[in-house]
């Protein structure tokens, strides 16, 4: 038996890990020049913390869940996203409290879980960046997170993506919504799709969600919620619309979006790359407000905002749009060792210049000087240093600098007792 990862996860190796470390670095960087803080929460939950909001008939629930009962008897999941974690440790710890500083911002990288049909962009263990805003009802708390997640999509060096936002109201706007949308679908109830027929009974606005060709022909004819926006929620999306406008922000409103989880309120968004031969996994971030899922949760009424980007998407994008990101890692010094003499001198120097805070290798296999030297080429090495067993009886070792060719031979004890020097003097020569 040959054994494999499990459907639709993927081992990221040395070589791809450098792209994600520097997604996640610019992030944590953005991010916190906006003053969000990490928060890190389990990879798993308590069952009812998601199917409380994310809501009982969402596909992440119904169809979506890894989840198990333990060993005492408890039924957990594995999270499929991570807002209803975020905010179920923002109630349990008691973040809202007036010691902490509001709005209290945090962002979280991690995997997420959903057993979904894999393909390109699509994965059942994904992993997400995402933000979470609590206590601000403001419009420019949407406004400037949206921004945000603009200004990450800039920064990595993408330039094909648009924004698309459209608002869900409040429970009175969903109310009479909901009811404009059952009188529209029932009478053609027969020839919506089966699964749209079920929504229909459970959840009408997941049928403006549906990806079959025949439904969207009818919910492309389907009343808009904007028009059943009541009067605060009517404002708070028009001074979000004003405020992208004066921002000069471009921007397209969908009012048949919806969104598959069911917290949200007011404005929610989406910013979709238009790269090429992405497929239709093409959104890349997603979020929206969220007024009452703290409450739901068990904490006091506050406010939310929030969005989620997908990584795997983001790196398919970088590479569809040919963005160059930085893949090869730096080493300091690489010391090439000849014959089994010189074993313990090498690892007395290798260990020297690491403890000076250079990155420093050397050769363990007693391999020939020419398969280290390649080694050393490989690893991009900045110094080669090169130590025989004719070296090791004359106390001098050769030290190379790979840019300008440039060699001379040192005693040891210069290495032994500031390495810094050497690699100083050998590189900035480099320059002149
Ligand atoms: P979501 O739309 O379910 O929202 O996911 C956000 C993003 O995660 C998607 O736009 C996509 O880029 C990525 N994503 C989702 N599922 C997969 C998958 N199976 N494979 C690869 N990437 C995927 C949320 O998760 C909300 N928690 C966002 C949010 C935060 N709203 C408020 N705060």
């Amino acid at each position: 038996m040959s054994y494999q990862r499990p459907k639709g996860t993927a081992d990221l190796l040395p070589g791809e890990i450098e792209k994600w470390q520097f997604i996640e670095e610019t992030a944590r960087l953005l991010f916190s020049d906006y003053q969000y803080q990490e928060i890190r929460t389990p990879m798993f939950e308590h069952i009812e913390v998601i199917t409380r909001s994310v809501g009982d008939t969402s596909d992440i629930v119904t169809k979506e869940m890894y989840d198990f009962y333990d060993k005492g008897n408890r039924h957990i999941t594995l999270r499929p996203e991570g807002t209803a974690p975020v905010v179920r440790s923002f109630v349990e710890n008691k973040l809202f409290g007036p010691e902490y500083t509001k709005p209290y911002k945090v962002y979280y990288t991690g995997p997420m879980f959903r057993y979904e049909r894999p393909q390109k962009g699509r994965l059942r263990q994904f992993h997400q960046i995402g933000v979470e805003a609590f206590g601000s009802e403001n419009p420019a708390t949407d406004v400037e997170t949206m921004m945000m997640a603009l200004a990450y999509f800039e920064q990595l060096g993408m330039s094909e993506f648009h924004l698309v936002i459209n608002s869900l109201g409040d429970p009175e706007t969903r109310q009479n919504y909901r009811q404009a949308l059952i009188d529209y679908l029932t009478p053609l109830k027969d020839e919506l799709s089966e699964d749209s027929q079920r929504r229909l009974n459970e959840n009408p606005l997941r049928v403006l969600d549906s990806k079959d060709k025949r439904d969207k022909q009818f919910v492309a004819d389907a009343p808009s919620i904007l028009d059943y926006l009541s009067e605060p929620a009517k404002k708070h999306f028009d001074e979000v619309v004003a405020m992208l406008d004066a921002l000069e922000v471009p921007y397209q409103i969908d009012s048949n979006m919806v969104r598959g989880l069911d917290y949200y309120t007011h404005t929610i968004f989406e910013i979709m790359s238009d790269a090429k031969g992405l497929g239709a996994q093409n959104t890349l971030c997603a979020g929206g407000r969220y007024n009452q899922l703290v409450a739901e949760l068990g904490g006091p009424e506050t406010p939310g905002f929030g969005f989620a980007i997908g990584m795997e998407r983001v790196l398919l994008v970088l590479e569809a749009e040919g963005v160059e990101l930085p893949t090869s890692h730096q080493l300091d010094a690489y010391v090439v060792n000849l014959g089994e003499v010189v074993n313990l001198e090498a690892l007395k120097v290798v260990q020297k210049i690491r403890q000076a805070g250079f990155s420093a290798d050397r050769d363990v296999l007693n391999r020939k000087a020419k398969g280290q030297f390649k080694t050393a080429d490989r690893l991009n090495a900045t110094l080669v240093l090169t130590l025989g067993e004719s070296e090791l009886e004359s106390g001098m070792i050769n030290v190379k600098a790979m840019a300008t060719r440039k060699e001379i031979q040192v005693p040891l004890t210069a290495i032994y007792e500031d390495f810094g020097a050497v690699y100083d003097q050998m590189t900035k020569e480099e320059g002149e």
